[in-house]
């Protein structure tokens, strides 16, 4: 089984794929992830990428495509994967549909206001990547392994918004491109991840 997921910046599709990539053994391909890890090893890849990333405007397409292509064709791909992040534009939905056939793409659909506290209150392990919000994580390090934890260089204020702008310009008609296909479901962001997962398994079952 292959899955999108389609959601705003802060929508929770990190947070979700986690938990579906545990229960359906599927692997997980953010983008966002992968760029971050290009532009943490100075890749050429990454020094492209980072003014991009840091501003909060799409890499381009060209970029996108080739490392995602590059990545679906490897073997642990082939028994299904969870797409975060990707496709983000109609030529990377296009290009996407001549790779892989995708089965359900699922869209977390959360208000503004959310997206906004969600992101403000995100907080990051720089060395094993796990993600905590404030609110329900108050220390400064990481749970899992001790490091110190940090904020995203684009979760600045000015940059989330940007991203948001971003987002609607580029990624929501994608929610009618695929609803057309007859691929997508929706799913209410809005609850506790607890809820939102509860939410996405009723869907994937039914589906199976
Ligand atoms: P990327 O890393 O993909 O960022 P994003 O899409 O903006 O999404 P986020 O990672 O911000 O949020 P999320 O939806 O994963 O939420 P999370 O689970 O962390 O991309 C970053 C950049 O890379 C882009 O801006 C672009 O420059 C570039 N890029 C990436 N892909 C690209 C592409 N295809 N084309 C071109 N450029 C590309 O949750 C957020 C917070 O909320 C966390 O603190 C979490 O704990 C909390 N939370 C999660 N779920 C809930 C819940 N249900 N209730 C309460 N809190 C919750």
């Amino acid at each position: 089984m292959n899955v999108v997921l389609l959601g705003a910046p802060g929508a929770g599709k990190g947070t979700l794929a986690s938990q579906m990539c545990q229960a359906y053994g599927l692997r997980h391909i953010s983008t966002g992830d992968m760029l971050r890890a290009h532009m943490r090893e100075a890749t050429a890849l990454g020094l492209q990428a980072r003014a991009y990333v840091d501003a909060g405007k799409l890499v381009p397409d060209a970029l996108i495509i080739e490392m995602v292509r590059e990545r679906l064709n490897e073997p642990d791909c082939q028994k299904g994967c969870l797409l975060d992040g990707f496709p983000r534009t109609a030529a990377q939905a296009e290009a996407l549909g001549a790779i892989a056939k995708i089965d359900m793409v699922l869209y977390i659909d959360v208000a503004v206001e959310a997206l906004v506290k969600r992101i403000s209150g995100r907080r990051v392990c720089g060395k094993c990547g796990t993600v905590y919000h404030t609110s329900w994580h108050d220390r400064e390090e990481c749970a899992k392994c001790g490091e110190p934890l940090s904020i995203r260089e684009d979760d600045k204020p000015e940059t989330v918004l940007r991203r948001i702008e971003v987002y609607n310009q580029n990624t929501e008609p994608l929610i009618g491109y695929y609803r057309e296909k007859g691929l997508l479901k929706t799913v209410d962001g809005s609850g506790t991840p607890e809820e939102v997962f509860e939410a996405v398994k009723t869907l994937v079952e039914k589906r199976v």
